[in-house]
């Protein structure tokens, strides 16, 4: 089976589109059927491409042929849908996932030094450009601003003379940079820590057709943090990256941004809110229905005013 079989596109298409025409294509994280159904119901109403995203261990969570399954279910008509392997943690895993019917794969193989990275991503490349499905890799390390990042000029984040060389080497589709952003709902100290546009607008200067990648860009709205921690949860103070400046990195030819925090805390402030106003319910599809809808609700918000990606559809 390869990708086209179930109505996938690769991501050729759409970042070329989002790069002329300054918008972000959303890749949004799933795990089960309400977050699957949530997105695509999100980016169908809104019009948006959309990049469905699925970790390793999110695959293990679902299995492969279930998630297949359910891809085919969505009945795809080969306009607009990327099935997504997220930070693929070996060329073997990126292979398989090529194998399975992904029609884009990430090796994140950041942790590695540079010379590794370039080997692993090169095998990714090959096999994937051979089934004609995208890769994504990742360079510098992804941490936020709170940590250990002023060792040099760059510390951890993007080298933009390490993106050309890689980039150069590797022939990858896309590249996941490193400019502040970090993965989870702790992000920020402050509201008013930024990213490093200068390391980001030297990349994109560098490298004018590559479509850059933000991971851990969840915004981290306040009012689902809010409502988690009034209904018994415990999240204390979670931070994510502000819209403006996300939408300022948009200018910047990012254009592929990562969330999945967000419909986290999207379905879990549902959950919560559905199980305290109905105490004897018991029916697990009320609260899903609730987790589904607010992930929805949140996803359309989010490709409205943070991607920039409706309408957009190819
Ligand atoms: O970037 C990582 C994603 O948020 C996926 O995380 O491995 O817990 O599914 P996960
Ligand atoms: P967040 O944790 O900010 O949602 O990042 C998600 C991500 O980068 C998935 O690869
Ligand atoms: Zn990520």
């Amino acid at each position: 089976m390869t990708y086209t079989d179930f109505g996938l596109v690769n991501t050729r298409d759409m970042f070329r589109d989002a790069l002329d025409r300054g918008y972000a294509v959303p890749a949004f994280n799933f795990y089960n059927m309400e977050t699957l159904q949530a997105i695509m119901d999100a980016a169908r109403t809104e019009q948006s491409p959309v990049i469905l995203a699925v970790s390793e261990s999110a695959l293990k969570y679902m299995g492969g042929d279930l998630l297949m399954g359910m891809i085919r279910g969505l009945k795809l008509d080969g306009r607009g849908v990327a099935l997504h392997l997220d930070h693929g943690g070996s060329v073997a895993a990126a292979r398989a996932a090529v194998d399975l019917g992904f029609s884009s794969v990430m090796i994140d193989a950041s942790k590695l030094p540079m010379d590794e990275n370039i080997a692993a991503t090169r095998d990714v490349v090959a096999y994937a450009h051979a089934h004609d499905v995208t890769v994504e890799a990742e360079l510098g390390v992804l941490a936020g601003i709170e940590d250990e990042n002023t060792a040099s000029e760059y510390g951890n984040y993007t080298h933009p003379d390490d993106a050309e060389r890689f980039v150069a080497a590797t022939g990858v589709d896309s590249l996941a940079v490193a400019v502040g952003t970090s993965h989870g709902a702790y992000k920020r100290k402050s509201d008013t820590e930024e990213l490093r546009f200068d390391i980001l607008n030297e990349i994109a200067t560098r490298l004018p057709h590559l479509p850059l990648v933000l991971h851990g860009a969840s915004s981290v709205p306040p009012h689902f943090v809010d409502q988690i921690n009034r209904l018994g949860g415990d999240l204390g103070v979670a931070r994510g990256i502000a819209p403006d400046q996300l939408r300022r990195a948009v200018s910047m030819h990012v254009t592929k941004i990562n969330v999945d925090s967000d419909s986290r805390l999207a379905f879990t402030a549902a959950v919560r809110a559905s199980l305290t106003e109905n105490p004897a319910g018991f029916d697990p599809r009320k609260y899903l229905t609730a987790a589904r809808d607010a992930v929805r609700d949140n996803c359309v918000d989010e490709i409205r005013h943070i991607m920039n990606s409706a309408g957009r559809l190819i």
